[in-house]
């Protein structure tokens, strides 16, 4: 039965750089989406920056631009960061958006009407010279336990006390400086100490709707009773005025849930969907959020309680997960493990911390930790050393001595060859492979994947990948097709060996596939098979089916491009984000008045005498960048180009149109490294405007060669 699912990431905070510790989030919300669409279901996956509070509205002063410019350059560094690690967001919205507000509103007036809004006058400290109230996180002042002096307004750094911002000796405010005063104001509370919010909530908080663990939490929470829940902030606030109350704003935590339901209905718009489907009352949709434990309060409490009274569904499950440490500890700046996500994007490949995110990922809300010894071990020995050597022990064969044709696979092979195995060898491999159950094995394991992957318990799904890949090896080891291949009697064997390898390689990679996306692609570009869905795990490489040539598939971490990542992340010598997209929009204004055309640009080099010698300083001018082609395409109605798309490391890939077409088809450059003249003015063309060059060789003799760096170079790395 095709199922009708929407999935959602918590929002992160529009004020702030994507680092791995949101990943471990986005990623596992991405491989299961992933998953759940190559089993054929409806699946919609939305997300969008959190855009409104207070922390945003003094970021956009202190930067001296509107809160609307601020968010706007947030959210395109945002939607970067996740496509550069393969979140692939159905929609990525904003919550500063009308869908929000109208839904903001829907559910505030329907709360109202419930009796479930109350309106009471609070005291709070206010800056004086600012004329705001303050959150508590922007009145400093002395502990009022250990009197350590600039601790915040809600609890000490020092001391770990929690206090009210009232309690603190000698407050000033973080803002101004000035000494904060108390003043009265009239506040807007949802009531959730109501005795039908209190009886709704105990019956929903259990199982399936969240973990058992979290059912634990939650309820403690619940037994110590429930205050009501202050949901506005006065002006001057970024965010929506309340439609009743001018000059009292949402809170920014009651819009912010309320922003999946405004980003799924851009997307109704924008593909036709029925928005009722899913959060009417009577949906037989799922409805599953995954987020953090430290917005569980927010996620379990508010936010059914919100959609129960406000004629809502409630979703089907809350999935929280735990919190990432690096080598052991808390994300530290002066470490160097607060690392963003584009500066790991820098250094290395996002599929790789997606692989070891999933290793450690289950169910559960327990911290994960990236020990960077253990990711740069695992990765090199689980994906290199066994998952994509299985093809590269076994497509070259095929190419060079069957045309690239896949031949018959095992069952018929095993039975053939069994008699001449040796016993020892026959048994090492176990019953079910010697057997002529290989076949069975792989496919079989398929179902518990499956189920792990559903259950969220990916390391397990992984663990459980991986022994077919140690099977898989085993099998090429003891078939040895590199001796087979120098003995001409041996050639049936040989081609039944490396398609039986190569079999098993696609059912690898179809099952890797929610985790390894990209290599995926790849792989499905190489074994020139459709986009592998789950239901292909039935079917298997024809005999007669033609492969491409086998491309480099993933390369080995090298520790030292860790430590330069970690070296990068250290607080002072870490660039801040703006500053770098500040110096590439430089960058990019001298590229703009740099009006004469690139010499020999387009021109058709010709062998024949060396040119006219220069200097190194010459030489030195051109600014020469490994390049990762993220993507290559045929240009409608041109002859010679192709449209590729190259990482060089920054924040947005470049577009170049290199005249390339006769010599290589698109599909097979995706992924390739190459190099680029990364400072070559940009040069429009009839189809666009290209920001580069990529280098190719030829001569007199046909065809045209594009470069590759040796492995181990990683995009943007300096070619001099
Ligand atoms: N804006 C709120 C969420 C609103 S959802 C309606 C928020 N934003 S956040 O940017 O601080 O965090 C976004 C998500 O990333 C949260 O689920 C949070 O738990 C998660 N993580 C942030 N830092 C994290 C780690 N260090 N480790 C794991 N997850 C972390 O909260
Ligand atoms: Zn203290």
């Amino acid at each position: 039965m095709t199922r009708k699912i929407l999935v959602t990431s918590a929002l992160p905070y529009a004020n702030g750089s994507i680092h791995l510790g949101h990943l471990v989030e986005y990623i596992q919300t991405d491989i299961w989406v992933r998953f759940q669409k190559m089993q054929g279901h409806r699946c919609h996956y939305v997300c969008a920056d959190d855009t409104h509070g207070t922390p945003i509205m003094l970021r956009a002063q202190k930067e001296g631009i509107t809160p609307e410019e601020l968010i706007a350059k947030v959210w395109h560094e945002h939607y970067s960061d996740f496509q550069g690690f393969h979140i692939g967001f159905d929609n990525y919205y904003s919550t500063n958006t009308p869908e929000t507000r109208h839904y903001a509103d829907d559910i505030y007036l329907k709360l109202k009407e419930q009796g479930l809004i109350e309106v009471r006058a609070i005291e709070q400290f206010y800056d004086p010279v600012k004329e705001m109230f303050l959150p508590d996180r922007f009145i400093k002042g002395e502990c009022p336990k250990c009197h350590a002096k600039d601790q915040y307004g809600d609890s000490c750094e020092a001391c770990g006390a929690a206090y009210q911002p009232t309690d603190l000796i000698e407050p000033f405010s973080a803002v101004s400086g000035a000494t904060p005063v108390k003043k009265q104001s009239d506040h807007y509370f949802f009531k959730l100490s109501d005795e039908k919010c209190r009886n709704f909530l105990k019956e929903w908080i259990k199982p399936p709707h969240v973990q058992a663990e979290a059912a634990n939490k939650l309820n403690e929470w619940l037994e110590s009773g429930l205050s009501d829940w202050d949901i506005s902030r006065d002006a001057p606030y970024f965010g929506f005025e309340i439609p009743d109350a001018p000059g009292k704003f949402y809170y920014v935590w009651l819009d912010a849930p309320i922003g999946y339901m405004g980003s799924f209905k851009n997307l109704c718009d924008k593909q036709g969907l029925n928005f009722d489907e899913y959060w009417g009352k009577d949906s037989t949709a799922e409805v599953y959020h995954f987020i953090g434990k430290d917005i569980l309060y927010f996620h379990a409490l508010f936010w059914p309680a919100e959609l129960e009274y406000a004629d809502y569904r409630t979703p089907s499950g809350v999935f929280a997960h735990g919190f990432l440490t690096v080598n052991g500890q808390k994300m530290s700046k002066s470490r160097g493990t607060f690392i963003t996500a584009s500066s790991y994007l820098k250094h290395l490949n996002p599929e790789h911390l997606r692989y070891y995110f999933a290793a450690k990922l289950g169910a559960t809300i327990e911290d994960i930790d990236l020990s960077l010894e253990d990711f740069t071990a695992r990765v090199n020995s689980d994906l290199v050393g066994k998952f994509v050597n299985i093809a590269s022990r076994c497509a070259g064969f095929l190419s060079k001595s069957f045309d690239g044709k896949v031949g018959p696979m095992e069952s018929a092979y095993v039975e053939r060859i069994t008699p001449i195995l040796k016993v020892g060898s026959a048994e090492d491999l176990g019953n079910n492979l010697a057997m002529g159950g290989l076949n069975s094995t792989f496919r079989e394991a398929g179902k518990e994947i499956a189920a792990l992957y559903e259950a969220r318990e990916y390391g397990k799904a992984l663990r459980k990948i991986m022994e077919l890949a140690d099977l898989a090896n085993q099998f090429i080891d003891e078939q040895k097709p590199w001796v087979l291949a120098k003995d001409p009697a041996q050639q049936n064997r040989l081609h039944m060996v490396c398609s039986t390898g190569l079999e098993m390689f696609r059912l690898l990679t179809l099952y890797l596939k929610p985790v390894l996306p990209e290599v995926a692609k790849s792989v499905e570009t190489f074994l020139n098979v459709p986009e592998l869905k789950w239901a292909d795990i039935h079917a298997a490489l024809p005999e007669g089916h033609r492969i491409n040539a086998y491309q480099h598939l993933m390369t080995r971490i090298d520790s030292k491009q860790v430590e330069a990542m970690t070296e990068a992340n250290k607080e002072s010598l870490a660039p801040q984000p703006e500053q770098q997209s500040q110096a590439r929009h430089a960058e990019h204004q001298q590229h703009q008045a740099a009006k004469q055309p690139p010499p020999g640009a387009g021109e058709e080099a010709k062998v024949g005498a060396i040119a006219p010698l220069c200097t190194i300083d010459d030489f030195a001018k051109i600014d020469l960048r490994i390049a990762r082609i993220a993507n290559a395409e045929h240009v409608e109605g041109a002859e010679k180009l192709l449209k590729l798309t190259l990482d060089i490391g920054e924040a947005q890939p470049r577009t170049v149109f290199a005249g390339i077409k006769s010599a290589y088809d698109p599909a097979l450059l995706k992924g390739r490294m190459t190099v680029m003249v990364a400072n070559l003015a940009p040069r429009k063309m009839k189809f666009g405007m290209s920001e580069g060059m990529v280098l190719a060789a030829s001569g007199e003799a046909p065809g045209l060669f594009i470069l590759s760096p040796d492995d181990g170079a990683q995009p943007g790395m300096r070619v001099k």
